[in-house]
């Protein structure tokens, strides 16, 4: 049994980190090495690293431990890939990958300014530096782990708006209710859930055909859940939906907000980026009435996850909410306890994501990061002509920023009418299969999702600026070529 040599690792990990960057736009490699689980637990054995954690597990020496990170690089998915289509998120920035890499080598918990008095105040001036450029007069946040989490935080500051005693008796009488569009994140539900509101409790509001919330159903949905004696209390606006990457017009929920003073929460985790960019920040007009913003860089500007952001216009709610005053840790008479943030949430570690948040802006500017939103509109514009121009795909919906959904059409289809009899559920079966071709080719990635009543629809989104309009097409015929070899009939 060898003893580690930390500086041989610390080296030979380094260097593999340092070309997997290097390497991010190599074409040649492909985004993932598909593998079953048997296949992967045998290569981590043939590697000297078995998979399982040995009922008595003895130390690893340094040439196993190298080639099991050498597994698991060969094996993982290469989200810097430019044919990397698959999430919302894509291409992390390097320099917020060091900015990951540093906070990690520095360990520390961004809860009290005594344990991370740079990342304390970089916090500050990144969340001051996103709610300036949501307009929030006043403001106040923090980072959180994902922009569900700030969502459910959303949720519970709302219901103390509505119920302050509630977080002390727990009690809430009467059946709060609260409102977001059918097309909203399903982190909602679940924080609904989970904080004992109840999911039935979350009134789905049908949405237009841009995938906007409407206005009008809302406010119709609030009156009759009045009329029933229910308690609305919080409509979530979603700025960037996750599949079609659609608005909710703010201003007018803001207006609907105010008129039946509701809690107005703006889940911007994917779209609220748009800021960045003077072409794209038309589309969150309204945000700076919204009661509170999630916002996160990890999907669109190139940060690594996580990177979430959640500001709240009043200053002083989230102690007030969150806050539970553990003097071991928060005492109040140390040097700069006003400047701990760790009371602020319900979190008592918390990663010091801030950092790769700050270098990030530092090193791309505002320019830098609005470009990135640009760009993946003008290539989902390039996208949505193509697949227009061309009658082996169509639309499968209306686009209005990044997300391209589309349909591959076999041949005996073409020109698609999908009222035909049996044409729905096939181009449904298709999809599948398409998916299952690329992923076992694996030189390129690309999710499909169900849109409602329609078909399942393959869903582009170029959020990696070493993508380039070529790589759009080259992925469509690649896509093209897939559904030809599919065996007929699908
Ligand atoms: C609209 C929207 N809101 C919230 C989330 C959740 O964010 P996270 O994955 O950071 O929890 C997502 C994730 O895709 C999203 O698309």
């Amino acid at each position: 049994m060898s003893a580690l040599d930390l500086r041989t690792v610390i080296e030979g990990v380094g260097a593999r980190l340092l070309a997997l960057l290097q390497a991010a736009d190599d074409r040649s490699e492909p985004v993932v090495r598909q593998a079953s689980p048997d296949t992967l637990a045998l290569a981590f054995q043939a590697a000297g690293a078995g998979l399982p954690i040995d009922r008595d597990q003895a130390p690893t020496g340094t040439p196993a431990l190298l080639a099991a990170v050498d597994e698991v690089l060969r094996w993982s998915v290469r989200t810097l890939h430019p044919r990397f289509f698959n999430q919302n998120f894509a291409g992390a920035d390097p320099v917020a990958v060091l900015g990951d890499w540093v906070g990690a080598a520095l360990n520390t918990t961004q809860a009290t300014f005594e344990a991370a008095p740079v990342f304390t105040l970089m916090e500050r001036e990144v969340i001051a530096g996103l709610a300036a450029r949501a307009g929030f007069a006043t403001h106040e946040g923090l980072f959180l782990p994902g922009g569900s989490m700030a969502n459910l935080h959303a949720l519970q500051l709302a219901r103390w708006r509505a119920q302050p005693d509630s977080l002390r008796t727990g009690k809430v009488p009467g059946r709060l209710v609260a409102f977001t569009s059918a097309e909203a994140h399903y982190s909602l539900g679940k924080a609904m859930a989970l904080l004992g509101l109840g999911s039935d409790n979350l009134v789905a509001v049908p949405t237009g055909p841009d995938g906007g919330m409407d206005v009008v159903a809302l406010d119709k949905a609030i009156r009759q859940a009045r009329r029933r004696q229910e308690r609305p209390f919080f409509i979530n606006a979603t700025a960037g939906t996750t599949v079609r990457a659609a608005f909710d017009p703010l201003r007018d929920l803001a207006d609907v907000a105010d008129f039946h003073d509701l809690w107005l929460h703006v889940d911007g985790a994917f779209g609220a980026s748009a800021l960045f960019s003077g072409r794209e920040r038309h589309r969150m007009r309204g945000v700076a009435r919204a009661h509170s913003l999630a916002w996160n860089l990890h999907k669109m500007v190139g940060a690594t996850q996580q990177c979430a952001a959640f500001l709240v216009r009043e200053p002083g709610l989230l102690g007030r909410v969150f806050g539970g005053g553990a003097d071991y840790l928060f005492q109040p008479d140390k040097p700069h306890a006003g400047l701990d943030s760790g009371d602020l949430t319900y979190h008592c570690a918390r990663r010091v994501d801030a950092l790769k948040a700050w270098l990030l802006w530092k090193a791309r500017g505002d320019a830098g990061l609005g470009a990135r939103v640009e760009r993946a509109v003008d290539l989902a514009e390039h996208a949505e002509g193509r697949i227009l121009a061309d009658d082996r795909f169509a639309l499968a919906a209306a686009r209005g920023f990044t997300n391209v959904l589309f349909w591959w059409v076999p041949p005996d289809l073409r020109p698609l009418d999908l009222e035909a009899p049996g044409v729905a559920p096939r181009l449904h079966r298709i999809t599948t299969a398409l998916k299952d071709r690329m992923q076992r080719d694996g030189q390129t990635m690309l999710s499909y999702m169900p849109l409602g009543e329609r078909p399942n629809a393959l869903r582009l989104l170029c959020l990696n600026p070493a993508t380039t309009p070529a790589d759009v097409d080259h992925v469509l015929a690649l896509i093209d070529g897939y559904g030809q070899a599919l065996p007929r009939p699908v």
